[in-house]
């Protein structure tokens, strides 16, 4: 069958839908609910992360916060808590923010228009059609990048990703591959298949309902497709904290609500200072110091080592704290809002003696 036969672009939806039906998975904390509010919350966190580690948090998230007019009354270090783990904690503050949007200016709900969902924080175009489909019934393309793989593969799409023009023609095939019915389905199994069985390596063609119609399994493409940008090496930064700990609790800095790691509790970092003038200043006097192995993390645009000076303190006197400090006691560690390379660190430091 030629790739662009119109009979293949009917068989593609007819095959998910069958196939999300027999073999999909329908017992998502997600699923069987048309509440927007928790369709928004599932599709923001499940942006970045997968499903197994999505689960508990979205679970504690909404007991926490029921309704989305509970969670724009929470202050946002509720909400960052709460998030802590989870990574990308811009999708945090969007969603806080998304939530007193809406509550504020649009009359507390969410709209069935994807293109007007597509306007508030924290929401793109794909997942602004994820709601309106599992929320609203409402027929749109998704396109994320599971179902931008499942496409081309199936299609031999030889986009390369982050190109406009690319972007623009997977779009134009997401929605020309539309169903007329069972959208929920077809939507739910696009992202099934993806996750579960066109996956990146050693996708299983033989459990694949799109095999008899895909170009990439036909030809033996799968590794191949889709077409890999070629990956700039990341810009390397490099810092230096402040782990200051009275044996009992350790030092931390609020961050700046801007920037990496925004509004979550952090080491300070040493800038020019000594450890024994910071020390001073938080009323602290200096028992010992000892560096610590770096710890790293890779952000989306940069990679970051962080050298780690860790100084046991005796406290002498009151230390001028503004709101920004905090004497975060290790048994709170845990459940703090912490970017999770920090939370590592400090939770590692309990277990070596
Ligand atoms: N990934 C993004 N949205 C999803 C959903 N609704 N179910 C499973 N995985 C997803
Ligand atoms: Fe992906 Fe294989 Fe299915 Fe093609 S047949 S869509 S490559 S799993």
């Amino acid at each position: 069958m030629p790739p662009d036969d119109p009979q293949r672009h009917a068989q593609f939806a007819d095959r998910v839908i069958a196939w999300q039906k027999a073999n999909g998975r329908h017992d998502l904390p997600w699923q069987q609910t048309r509440d927007a509010y928790r369709i928004w919350l599932s599709e923001i966190m499940l942006q970045q992360t997968q499903v197994a580690t999505v689960i508990p948090y979205y679970v504690r998230f909404l007991a926490r916060f029921p309704t989305l007019a509970a969670l724009a009354a929470a202050p946002l270090g509720s909400v960052l808590e709460l998030w802590s783990g989870l990574g990308y904690y811009a999708r945090a503050r969007n969603l806080h923010r998304c939530a007193q949007t809406i509550v504020g200016e649009r009359s507390g709900r969410f709209s069935a228009d994807p293109g007007n969902n597509a306007t508030l924080p924290g929401i793109g175009r794909s997942t602004a059609a994820a709601i309106s489909v599992f929320a609203f019934g409402c027929r749109a393309a998704i396109l994320d990048g599971n179902v931008k793989r499942v496409l081309a593969r199936c299609f031999a799409v030889q986009s390369s990703a982050a190109n406009a023009q690319s972007e623009r023609d997977l779009w134009a095939l997401a929605e020309a591959l539309l169903p007329e019915s069972d959208i929920e389905s077809y939507t739910q199994g696009m992202m099934d298949l993806g996750a579960t069985v066109c996956t990146r390596h050693r996708p299983v063609c033989d459990a694949c309902p799109l095999q008899p119609i895909c170009v990439a399994c036909r030809d033996g493409r799968q590794a191949e497709l889709p077409l890999q940008q070629a990956r700039k090496a990341l810009p390397e930064r490099a810092s230096r904290v402040l782990l200051l700990s009275d044996g009992r609790r350790v030092l931390l800095e609020r961050r700046p609500p801007l920037g990496i790691w925004g509004g979550l509790l952090s080491l300070p970092a040493l800038v020019g200072e000594s450890a024994e003038g910071f020390a001073r200043q938080h009323g602290c006097r200096l028992l010992r110091t000892e560096t610590l192995l770096p710890v790293s993390h890779t952000f989306t645009h940069f990679r970051l080592t962080i050298d780690v000076l860790h100084a046991d303190v005796e406290i002498i006197g009151p230390s001028a704290m503004e709101a920004v400090w905090e004497w975060l006691p290790f048994e709170n560690v845990a459940s703090a809002a912490l970017p999770a390379p920090i939370k590592k660190l400090l939770l590692s430091l309990r277990t070596t003696p």
